[in-house]
């Protein structure tokens, strides 16, 4: 499917699971139609919406969304979960198409930002920060720029303001790699600036009760409420309440979430040595954050040398919290990598409650 495949006929309008109706931009004319929102109904945009992370976590609020996917696997994924799925290219949409919109969601890929990929995002830092002060000077610059990046994905991080601009949602919720926290810091000032109340921060997974140690950047805007970021729940080391708080759980592990016995371990390289920064861990940890790479994961007992077995993809769900019955699309290699790039549902609802202020719904 190219980029430029026409919007209207992959609109993929499926109910929701849980009986919800997706949220409504029922546009399905031409490609240049708007697609508004029905009225009175919460209109909701994802962008970047992968296999459903985001989307898992609003259902289970009760709330859906409509997702923008460029991934045919991702694509077949969310159809398959009842995901109301346009697969297009973000940065080729005029957002404009999209009035209406009350929330938006926007995990823009990481890899160019992130510590397991090439890191040319961090040379791209400045022709991001450029792009989005031209956008909010009303200036879209992103052609001219591209040219100038060492990953042309790296400007793809601009593209939640560049809707949030023309939209002008209720809330927003921006997500990636630690990496980008200085652009999301550069976003909530544009926001600031239009009136939004905001917060960025770093979060861990492992904090909220995932057995992954995931630590991601993260943004939260809302227009009249005052974004917080979820309560942590749990921590390396357990401790009790006091007059502070509930106190914490101590971190769920990978083998308590997995069902393992005790004593198990992961290398990370599967059979291949070590490097200089190691590639063992211990599975009565919580995981190392899953990468693409997590299919080459090998789990077993250091004393036993031929003992040892691949991570199944199933695994790696249950690790990221999605539910045993979530399908995901494609081949061995495209399932790891969605099931890596997804925002783990269990965060993504603590971190929606905590915006939206509708309580801990876990
Ligand atoms: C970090 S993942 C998003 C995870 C997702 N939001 C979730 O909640 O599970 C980034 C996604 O962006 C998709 N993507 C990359 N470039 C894109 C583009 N130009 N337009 C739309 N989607 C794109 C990738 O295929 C990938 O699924």
């Amino acid at each position: 499917m190219t980029p430029s495949s026409s919007a209207s006929s992959t609109l993929a309008l499926v109910p929701g699971k849980n009986g919800h109706q997706p949220t409504a931009f029922p546009g399905t004319g031409a490609n240049t139609e708007p697609l508004r929102a029905a009225p009175g109904r919460p209109s909701i945009l994802d962008l970047f919406a992968g296999p459903g992370g985001w989307t898992h976590a609003l259902n289970l609020l009760g709330l859906a969304d409509l997702g923008i996917e460029i991934n045919p696997d991702a694509c077949a994924t969310r159809t398959a979960a009842g995901h109301a799925t346009l697969c297009v290219d973000v940065a080729a949409l005029d957002p404009v198409r999209f009035t209406g919109t009350t929330g938006l969601i926007g995990s823009s890929p990481c890899q160019t930002f992130s510590a397991a990929g090439k890191l040319a995002g961090l040379l791209d830092l400045p022709i991001c920060r450029q792009a989005l002060d031209d956008l909010a000077a009303g200036t879209d610059t992103r052609a001219e720029l591209r040219e100038h990046c060492h990953d042309p994905r790296s400007l793809l991080i601009v593209e939640p303001l560049r809707y949030a601009l023309a939209l002008s949602p209720q809330w927003i919720a921006i997500e990636n790699v630690p990496a980008t926290l200085p652009l999301l810091i550069q976003i909530a000032a544009i926001l600031r600036s239009r009136g939004y109340q905001a917060w960025t921060g770093l979060i861990n997974a492992a904090d909220h009760g995932l057995p992954q140690i995931r630590r991601r950047a993260l943004l939260l805007a809302h227009t009249h409420r005052r974004p917080r970021p979820p309560h942590p729940t749990h921590a390396s080391d357990a401790c009790g309440p006091d007059l502070f708080g509930p106190g914490l759980s101590v971190w769920r592990s990978m083998a308590t979430a997995l069902g393992l016995p005790p004593g198990l371990h992961v290398r990370t390289r599967g059979n291949r040595s070590a490097g200089a920064g190691g590639n063992v861990f211990s599975a009565d940890r919580p995981a190392w954050a899953l990468t693409e790479k997590t299919r080459s994961w090998k789990l077993g007992n250091l004393d036993d040398p031929d003992g040892w077995r691949h991570l199944t993809s199933a695994e790696a769900a249950t690790l990221q919290g999605f539910p045993p019955d979530y399908a995901f699309a494609g081949s061995r290699t495209a399932v790891f990598r969605q099931i890596a790039d997804a925002v783990p549902p269990p965060l993504a609802v603590v971190v929606l409650s905590s915006l939206l202020g509708l309580g801990d719904a876990r």
